[in-house]
């Protein structure tokens, strides 16, 4: 405290100190992800826009150096190729130098002093994040001024990716580009673009241009708010609609690329290093298909749901001309078919399901979807690309070739690389942006309430592969995980800003995980960083979660609150089954913002559910209550009514009159509530009993309140 405000004094006696801002220059401690290795040196260099590069010895392509030479002119550094001899620039870019071989790709090293920069690298990719550590350097104070310094850096993992669900709200060319900027920023090099989907049909094909045409608009009501209440309504497209914009006229939305934005998006995401891995789905997800194409339905009298027959060619024939226009399209090596939550209701019911089951030997339902996955795998391998999908491909089998992307939690990524395939870890429990990030009371509804930025930092795919111990879990197979990928899917996403706060700052902690060395982790020294990241991001148009405002988890998990319920005996009775002791029930400390199994948040998934606590002896009561969650997207109602009793010998039971919550039913939302009253009884014994009010329905309790 004294020094500080012995600095403050300093500081304001001698406003040139604080002035210029080359007297503060940008150090390497600031950057997102974290570099591995760096020192600083005496000394700063002014890196004013327009200084002049140089590239030495290239390795890889002349037309990839061309293109970095133009990224960094246009880029935020702005620089101009050298006039002259390349010890003339100021930054000095050498690729493929001895010192960085056996480096992995997008290795580099970076040295600051007085007279310029010197960049090694082991390819251009290297160069190109040694860029993106000076553009934030230079960014982290007001000024050009960098501190002389020297990094070592490389990244962990060679899939470092960010999904973007342009279907559930379709998103403009131009905020595409914005991510690919700010990707870029992070050093994150693979964009998934989640295309097709129940709603909508995002890019223009010449090998399915109906699908644009009468699939890619609906009904306004459709899109933005919770799916499962509003009704699909697919109209053609608006006469003069421009594409890659959102479309609402307030009775019509949706939107979809043409050919020429996707080569747009495609040319500005390689300028920056990053590869994008289309998503057609299939076999499910499919409503807007199956409104353009209803003989793609299975045969039978079951025309509903979203999930195409994989016993019909002809579905076949389009996915193969769909997905080769892809191929032709797309660079990457990866072509993601999606595979998720494929209900199989309508196969069983279908007779050229049941033929082909028979026909090709299968076991079930679960063998056709891999047969349909095994022949998909079998054409994109034809084409020299590898296929990838949501973990359940490993449904029924997982193909030989197939790629797995982990997002049922980890399991299915475990699961995967214990039979030797290459997986993605995108696990909802810790990389959903769908999820909300703060305190639900203050948040914007989410798919569900709150997965913080910690909760994000904190997970390390390889620690939880190495621990599960099955098959082939092992240090010696780590190269099959290939890397981490962030999720953000649009189902809630009203606006563009919307999307961005859910995607930001939660990415830069998986872009961290994906770049820095396992064990370099320390939330604080992140938090600090991804603070100063966040409002650069701001002050340049992005729209992050303030994380300066964070509330964090509920301060009540956290204090212990005065319980005469302390000690007690505590039983939750569900149905007609036997009472289970639940002492969390009662203990004082309130639940999370989010249901857990850890037995805070009580599910209870049956009709009538009775809470009892056995004081042990007669006592004084002044408030009877309890605490309930609200979480309908995950079918947790608040109870249908309550009812409070007391008893002195655990027979007869007297009612206590407690007002009943009274909500609106059909709300969508989260919350907590408390029903409770303060009461004048003497009891040993206090009762609680409420109603799920449907078997369908679950009601979250956290604790019976009695004081
Ligand atoms: C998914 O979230 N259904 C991949
Ligand atoms: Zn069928």
């Amino acid at each position: 405290m004294i020094k500080s405000l012995f600095l403050f004094a300093l500081l304001a006696a001698n406003p040139a100190v604080v002035s210029d801002p080359a007297d503060n220059p940008g150090t390497p401690d600031c950057i997102i992800p974290k570099v591995v290795s760096y020192s600083e040196s005496k000394g700063r260099l002014d890196l004013a826009n327009g200084a002049s590069y140089a590239i030495e010895g290239a390795l890889s392509t002349d037309a990839d150096v061309e293109v970095f030479g133009k990224y960094l002119e246009e880029s935020q550094l702005a620089l101009v190729k050298v006039n002259g001899p390349a010890r003339k620039a100021l930054v000095r870019f050498h690729i493929g130098p001895k010192e960085l071989k056996g480096k992995p790709a997008g290795a580099y090293s970076l040295s600051v002093d007085a007279k310029g920069i010197s960049v090694k690298a082991a390819d251009v990719a290297g160069a190109f994040y040694a860029v993106q550590s000076l553009i934030q350097m230079r960014n982290s104070q007001d000024g050009t001024a960098i501190a002389a310094c020297r990094i070592e850096d490389e990244p962990r993992y060679q899939y470092r990716g960010l999904m973007l669900d342009l279907v559930r709200h379709f998103e403009s060319k131009d905020f595409v580009l914005r991510q690919i900027d700010m990707m870029a920023l992070l050093k994150m090099n693979r964009l998934h673009l989640h295309l097709t989907d129940n709603e909508g049909w995002r890019i223009e094909l010449d090998s399915a241009p109906e699908m644009v045409a009468e699939g890619a608009f609906g009904s306004s009501r459709f899109f933005n708010i919770l799916r499962s209440n509003n009704p699909i309504g697919f109209c053609k497209a608006p006469e003069g609609y421009k594409t890659g914009t959102y479309y609402d006229d307030g009775a019509v939305c949706g939107g979809y690329y043409s050919k020429d934005d996707i080569r747009e998006i495609l040319d500005y995401a390689a300028a920056r290093q990053i590869v994008v891995v289309p998503e057609i789905e299939l076999p499910g997800h499919n409503k807007a298909l199956l409104h353009v194409h209803p003989e793609f339905f299975c045969d039978g009298p079951h025309k509903v749901g979203d999930v195409v027959c994989p016993a019909n060619e002809k579905v076949y024939d389009f996915f193969e001309k769909v997905i080769a226009e892809v191929i032709d399209m797309f660079p990457s090596e990866y072509i993601h078919v999606g595979g998720d939550e494929a209900s199989k209701e309508n196969w069983k019911l279908c007779s050229l399901c049941r033929k082909k089951i028979e026909s090709e030997g299968l076991k079930d339902v679960l063998e056709l979807q891999s047969y349909m996955i095994r022949r998909m795998d079998k054409y994109i391998t034809s084409k020299g690309r590898r296929l990838i999908g949501w973990d359940e491909i490993l449904e029924g089998g997982l193909s030989e070739n197939a790629t797995v992307m982990s997002w049922r939690g980890t399991g299915g990524g475990i699961d995967a690389l214990s039979m030797g395939h290459d997986i993605v870890m995108s696990p909802n429990t810790y990389y959903y942006l769908d999820y909300g990030q703060d305190a639900p009371y203050k948040e914007p509804l989410a798919m569900r309430p709150f997965l913080p930025l910690k909760t994000v930092y904190d997970y390390d795919p390889e620690k939880e592969i190495l621990e599960s111990g099955k098959g082939r879990c092992d240090a010696s197979s780590m190269h099959h995980l290939l890397g981490v990928q962030g999720n953000m899917w649009g189902e809630f996403v009203i606006t563009e800003e919307h999307y961005e706060y859910m995607i930001y700052p939660r990415t830069y902690a998986i872009a961290e995980t994906g770049w820095s060395p396992a064990g370099s982790k320390d939330y604080d020294d992140f938090r600090t960083r991804a603070l100063a990241f966040n409002a650069w991001a701001m002050n340049n148009g992005y729209h992050p979660f303030d994380l300066a405002g964070e509330v964090g988890e509920r301060a009540e998990t956290k204090i212990e609150l005065p319980r005469i319920t302390k000690g007690a005996k505590v039983t939750v009775k569900i149905g007609g089954n036997e009472p289970q002791e639940e002492p969390l029930l009662a203990d004082g400390f309130l639940a999370g913002w989010i249901y857990n199994d850890q037995g805070y948040w009580k599910r209870t998934p049956r009709e009538e559910i009775i809470v009892e606590a056995d004081l042990g002896e007669s006592k004084d009561i002044h408030y009877i209550g309890a605490e309930f969650m609200d979480y309908r997207s995950k079918s947790y109602y608040l109870p249908e009514d309550t009812e409070f009793f007391v008893s002195e010998d655990g027979k007869e039971y007297v009612p206590v009159h407690v007002p009943r919550l009274c909500l609106e039913r059909g709300r969508k939302s989260y919350g907590v509530f408390t029903v409770g009253s303060p009461v004048a009884v003497r009891a040993r014994y206090v009762r609680l009993r409420f109603n799920t009010g449907s078997r369908k329905v679950s009601t979250g309790i956290s604790e019976l309140i009695v004081n």
